[in-house]
């Protein structure tokens, strides 16, 4: 029951990186599902789905992916504004990770988007974020963002 989430995922099938994925419901929930799985770093080449309603008629009709995916060649800059700290990262590094690699102390508890623990503010750039409800709506808003399962998308600057 629920929305699909990572905690879920993994409490059913520890081992779904390494099984084939078939899918088939509404198109936010198949998108829901694509970008969770090409976060957490899924070969989407064993993802496979199943339209649920008719396919769009045009090329504009087709949902456009709302979200930036990290790119796994790609580098990132994260500013970390309170240590006056910069580092380059892969688009694929938790700003978690770069944090401790940085020698930076942001406290976590679960690592997986659930409690909330690593909530950091954002203050500018973009971050691809597969949280498990660890985060309000309302914080998102406000620029917060789940470090643990946030991974930079180009320039950020965060207030750590
Ligand atoms: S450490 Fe629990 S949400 Fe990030």
């Amino acid at each position: 029951q629920g929305m699909f989430n990572q905690l879920m995922l993994g409490l059913m099938t520890p081992d779904y990186l390494e099984r084939e994925v078939f899918c088939c419901g509404p198109e936010p929930f198949m998108q829901a599902v694509r970008e969770a799985l090409a976060g957490f770093g899924f070969d989407m080449d064993h993802y496979h789905q199943e339209s649920f309603q008719a396919p769009a008629a045009k090329e504009e009709d087709i949902p456009e992916l709302e979200d930036t995916v990290p790119d796994e060649g790609a580098m990132a800059e994260i500013v970390f504004a309170a240590s006056g700290v910069t580092g380059h990262f892969a688009e694929t590094d938790t700003v978690l990770n770069a944090a401790k690699t940085s020698g930076l102390n942001i406290p976590s508890g679960c690592t997986f988007g659930v409690c909330g623990t690593c909530k950091i503010k954002k203050l500018s750039g973009e971050v691809h974020m597969v949280h498990n409800g660890g985060i309000s709506e309302d914080d998102i808003e406000a620029g917060y963002i789940l470090a643990c399962c946030s991974n930079p998308i180009g320039r950020i600057e965060v207030e750590v």
